[in-house]
C-alpha cells in the first residue's frame, strides 16, 4: 500500500527540508511518495524541493507558473499521485506528522473513506492564534451550515487523507476556490461517506508567515454561496452583476462631476464617464470577482484594454437589438432590458475567456 503526502506550498523555504524528514520519520515501514506543488515561490521554495528530491527521488515538485491558490494546488498534486492513498497537509509544521500513519491505518482497516485531523475535538486547540483569528475561524466554520457540521467538527481543516479513488471520483465537482478543499469536497461527496475525525493540536508557526489573507476570506464566502446558488446561477456572474449595478452608480456620479462640476459638454461628459465606469467595474471585478486570478502589473493594463474593447463591442450589440426590438413593435422599457441582459452575458463571458483567461481553469 503506497500513499502520497501532497504539500501545497507559497514561501516555505525554510521549512520543507524539516517537513519532510518528519514525514519520513512518522511514515517508516510506508511507501510513500511527497508532492511538492508550489506556485513559483518568490523565495525559491521549488528549487529547495528540486535539490531534496535529487537526492531522494520520493520527493517530487511540481511548479506551477501563473497560478495561485490552495485549493488548485491540492487538486493538482492529488491528480499527480498515482498511490493507493493521497494525504494533504501545510509544509509548515503547524499540522501534527505523527497523526499520519494513524490516519493511513485506518484507511486500510476500513474504518473511514475520509480522515480528517481536527483541531475542534475534545482536548485540542490552537495554541498562537490571535483571538481575531481564532474567533475568524469560528465564525467561518458556523457558516459551512449544518449539514456540513453534522458531518465534521472542524471542515476548514488543511489536513486530512482518503483513498486517491475516492477523491478522483469527486474532483470534477470542485469549485477550486481559495483555501479550503476539504469543505468543497464534503459538500459534493456523498452522504453515505464514512469520515472519521482525528484530534490534534494546531502548532504556531516557527519560520514563514501565513498566506490568509481578505482575499482568501472572499473566495471562502464565494465559495459558499456558489455551494447554495451555484446550480441556479455562477456566482462569479452574481459578482459581476453586483459590479455592473455598483458601475451605474459611479456613471451618474462621474457624469454630474463632469457637466456640473467641471462644466463639460453632455458627450465629452457622457465619454469621460463611460471610461471612468469602465476602469471602475475593471478594477472591482479584478480585485473581487476574480479574487485568485487578479491581474497585475502590466498584465493589468492589458487586461483593462481586452476589457474596454468586450464591453465596447457589448454596448454596440446592447443598442442594435434593442433598436431592433424596439423597430418592430416591443416596448421601449422591454427592449431596453433584453439589450441590457445580452450585453451582459456578453461582458461576463468573452471578458471572462479573454480578459482573465478563466478557459482553462478550474
Ligand atoms: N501552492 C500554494 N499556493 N500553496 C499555498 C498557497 C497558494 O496560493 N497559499 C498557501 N499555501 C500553502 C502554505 O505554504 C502552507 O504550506 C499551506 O498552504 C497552508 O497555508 P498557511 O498560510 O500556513 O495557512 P494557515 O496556517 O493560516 O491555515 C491552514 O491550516 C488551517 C488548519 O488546518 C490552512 O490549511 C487552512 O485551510 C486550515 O484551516
Ligand atoms: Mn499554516
Amino acid at each position: 500500500m503506497s500513499v502520497s503526502v501532497v504539500l501545497p506550498t507559497f514561501n516555505e523555504r525554510d521549512n520543507l527540508s524539516a517537513v519532510c524528514c518528519q514525514i519520513e520519520k512518522a511514515l517508516e515501514g510506508w511507501r510513500w511518495e511527497i508532492i511538492v506543488v508550489d506556485d513559483d515561490s518568490p523565495d525559491g521554495t521549488w528549487e529547495t524541493a528540486r535539490l531534496m528530491g535529487s537526492l531522494d527521488a520520493r520527493i517530487r515538485c511540481i511548479r506551477r507558473l501563473g497560478r495561485r491558490g490552495l485549493a488548485t494546488a491540492v487538486i493538482e498534486g492529488i491528480s499527480a499521485s498515482n498511490a493507493t492513498y493521497v494525504a494533504v497537509m501545510d509544509a509548515d509544521m503547524q499540522h501534527d506528522v505523527t497523526l499520519l500513519p494513524r490516519m493511513l491505518q485506518a484507511l486500510s482497516a476500513g474504518d473511514a473513506d475520509l480522515v480528517v485531523g481536527s483541531r475542534y475535538l475534545e482536548g485540542t486547540g490552537v495554541p498562537g492564534w490571535t483571538a481575531g483569528r481564532h474567533w475568524l475561524s469560528r465564525l467561518a466554520t458556523m457558516m459551512t451550515g449544518r449539514r456540513v457540521l453534522e458531518r465534521l467538527s472542524d471542515p476548514m481543516s488543511g489536513f486530512f487523507a482518503m483513498p486517491r479513488v475516492v477523491f478522483e471520483a469527486h474532483v470534477r465537482r470542485l469549485s477550486g476556490l481559495g483555501f479550503k478543499v476539504l469543505l468543497d469536497f464534503v459538500h459534493v461527496a456523498p452522504l453515505e461517506l464514512k469520515i472519521l475525525e482525528l484530534p490534534y493540536n494546531f502548532s504556531a508557526r516557527v519560520a514563514g508567515a501565513s498566506k490568509m489573507s481578505s482575499e482568501v476570506a472572499w473566495q471562502f464566502l464565494l465559495m459558499l454561496l456558489d455551494q447554495r446558488l451555484g446550480r441556479f446561477i455562477p456566482v462569479r456572474f452574481l459578482a459581476y452583476s453586483s459590479v455592473g449595478l455598483l458601475g451605474v452608480g459611479v456613471h451618474y456620479l462621474l457624469l454630474l462631476t463632469f457637466m456640473e462640476g467641471l462644466d463639460l459638454a453632455f458627450l465629452p461628459s457622457q465619454t469621460l464617464a463611460t471610461l471612468g465606469t469602465i476602469t471602475f467595474n475593471y478594477s472591482l471585478n479584478n480585485r473581487w470577482t476574480y479574487a485568485g486570478h487578479s491581474l497585475r502589473g502590466w498584465s493589468w493594463l492589458r487586461g483593462l484594454g481586452s476589457f474596454t474593447l468586450v464591453c465596447g463591442l457589448g454596448a454596440a450589440c446592447n443598442v442594435g437589438i434593442a433598436s431592433y426590438l424596439f423597430d418592430h413593435q416591443t416596448g421601449w422599457p422591454l427592449a431596453a432590458a433584453v439589450g441590457i441582459l445580452v450585453s451582459a452575458v456578453w461582458n461576463f463571458s468573452v471578458s471572462a475567456r479573454y480578459t482573465w483567461n478563466m478557459s482553462n481553469r478550474i
